[in-house]
């Protein structure tokens, strides 16, 4: 897609205010529970130092804050500031001294090579320009031994399931997101919502996306569906 970055920019910037509580309604609650097992993936102790890539209104970060606790540090980086003010506003409520929320681009990281024990990225992999330069990105950062973990939505592989999360996804998704983006296209393209549901068809297979983590060089690189396979966690350990 042309101009993606900039539209993606567009979209998440209309959505910031109500993201949290729309992506709670859209997943049935249940995304808490990924994020908990995102969370387990990344191998993250006491007192390391995570990011968070393409961060959003920060959740992901606050629950490896929840890991590292105060003796750690948590980074979350997103090209989006609207989605960063709402990360900020909760940062500010929650008084962490060791979070904080940069803007920057998932495939240029500003940080040095080496730098995290863990490196997560949620549901941006599909508005993201370049899939493995963002992964290759996110390997470079990661100190030896430490783990890249991604979360994105997937198509449930079992029939009857796949049958409703298409009905679900691509209809019903995008009449709920009515209520924040008003079916309002951004510039000649689709509405925000419908964009949601729309991006996942420029997604590649999980197989692929697998081989993206080894062509990054993560070793033991590997995923598995959660939410009856409606989305699907990748990781991977540096070598
Ligand atoms: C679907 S949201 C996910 C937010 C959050 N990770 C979550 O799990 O809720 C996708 C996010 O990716 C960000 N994003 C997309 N492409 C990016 C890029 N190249 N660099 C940084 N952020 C990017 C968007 O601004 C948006 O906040």
């Amino acid at each position: 897609m042309e101009g993606k970055s900039e539209y993606v920019q567009e979209v998440f910037t209309e959505i910031a205010d109500d993201y949290d509580q729309m992506n709670n309604k859209m997943t049935w609650g249940m995304l808490k529970g990924w994020q908990k097992i995102v969370m387990q993936k990344t191998q993250l102790k006491t007192g390391d130092r995570g990011l968070d890539v393409c961060c959003g209104t920060g959740e992901m970060a606050f629950q490896q804050r929840e890991i590292v606790g105060p003796a750690g540090e948590v980074i979350g980086l997103d090209f989006t500031q609207s989605m960063l003010d709402v990360a900020n506003a909760k940062l500010e409520k929650l008084r962490y001294k060791n979070v904080s929320f940069v803007q920057g681009d998932a495939m240029d990281l500003p940080f040095e090579d080496n730098s995290f024990q863990a490196v997560t990225n949620g549901f941006a992999l599909r508005n993201v320009v370049d899939i493995q330069k963002t992964i290759s990105e996110m390997a470079r950062v990661t100190a030896p031994g430490g783990r890249v973990v991604c979360i994105d939505v997937s198509v449930p592989k079992f029939f009857l399931f796949r049958w409703f999360f298409n009905i679900y996804y691509y209809k019903i998704v995008p009449i709920m997101g009515h209520a924040v983006d008003k079916n309002k296209k951004i510039g000649s393209k689709f509405p925000a919502y419908t964009w949601l549901a729309e991006s996942l068809k420029t997604l590649p297979p999980q197989d692929e996306i697998k081989q993206m983590f080894i062509n990054a060089g993560l070793d033991d690189a590997d995923y598995r569906g959660v939410g009856f396979g409606a989305s699907t966690i990748y990781w991977g350990t540096k070598r």
